[in-house]
């Protein structure tokens, strides 16, 4: 099988499904995704094309390509992910961004709770090298994987934590931003039967996937500096719920921020 039949194997011509398709060939043979198309007539080792199809296999039935090829980019930064993470989503970027547009000191502190991959608080740190910053998860073994990455892109001055979201902090830090991605999702929203590969601890919550949310600023209000911010991400149809509870713990200048397809996906406010 040359390059041009691998590629044509799956989807429809322009199809994501192609886009994959090239992706994963520029994991297995190296080629990159430029070079693919020029390189349309070169035979597949024997190797090479049975690892594709057995990566397609995987596609089909079901797993993320990232889950596949065992990195997915995220921001400047390409992190590992393993089953043990959620696979980092582009509309988290607009939180890195909503961070990074803050009025924050040079120094600022900041804590990235649940960093799964380490997506968020390893491409703040690239973006600020003189930020002090902490990332934690409740599972060590996805703390692990953030370890890794943060290894890998020499970010080695990023702190980790392992435990349940504030607990996991010494109690007399404070931060002028806690940033945190949760688990949002109901358990039974009809979303889940397409994540069935990603870990359930990082995208179910009770009380209609609202209950980490509120631990968050419930229990982050005691961690923060005076003016400090919590900036979360959350479902499309979370932002009034969301605005709510900064309101019911005393939070000012609340805003919600949108993501790239239009739909509310972030909201911050400032700590009174
Ligand atoms: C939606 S994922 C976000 C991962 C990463 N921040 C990202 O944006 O790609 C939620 C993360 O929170 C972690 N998590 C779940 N419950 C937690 C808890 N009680 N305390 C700390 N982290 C928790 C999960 O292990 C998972 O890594």
């Amino acid at each position: 099988m040359n390059i041009a039949q691998a590629l044509a194997l799956r989807g429809e011509p322009e199809s994501y499904e192609r886009q994959e398709n090239a992706w994963l060939l520029e994991h297995i043979t190296k080629i990159d995704s430029f070079d693919l198309v020029m390189k349309k007539e070169q035979v597949l080792t024997a190797e090479q094309e049975q690892s594709y199809v057995d990566a397609l296999k995987r596609i089909e039935a079901g797993e993320p390509l990232a889950y596949v090829t065992g990195s997915q980019p995220f921001w400047t930064l390409d992190l590992k992910v393993t089953k043990d993470t959620l696979v980092p989503r582009p509309d988290t970027e607009v939180l890195v961004e909503t961070v990074l547009h803050l009025d924050l000191p040079e120094d600022a502190r900041i804590v990235d709770l649940g960093t799964g991959t380490g997506a968020i608080a390893l491409s703040l740190a690239s973006e600020r090298p003189d930020w002090d910053i902490t990332a934690t998860d409740i599972y060590e073994p996805t703390l692990e994987v953030a370890q890794f990455n943060a290894e890998q892109h020499d970010l080695n001055h990023v702190k980790f934590a392992c435990g349940s979201w504030l607990n996991a902090l010494n109690r007399n830090q404070y931060f002028d931003v806690i940033v945190s991605n949760p688990p949002y999702i109901d358990a039974d929203d009809v979303h889940m039967k397409d994540l069935a590969t990603e870990p359930k601890r990082a995208l179910v919550a009770e009380n209609h996937g609202l209950a980490d949310i509120e631990l968050i600023i419930q229990q982050g209000q005691k961690y923060l500096t005076a003016n400090g911010w919590i900036a979360l991400e959350h479902g499309y149809d979370q932002a009034d719920a969301v605005q709510q509870l900064f309101k019911k713990y005393g939070f000012k200048d609340i805003r919600t921020v949108k993501d790239y397809g239009g739909n509310d996906r972030v909201t911050l406010a400032c700590h009174a």
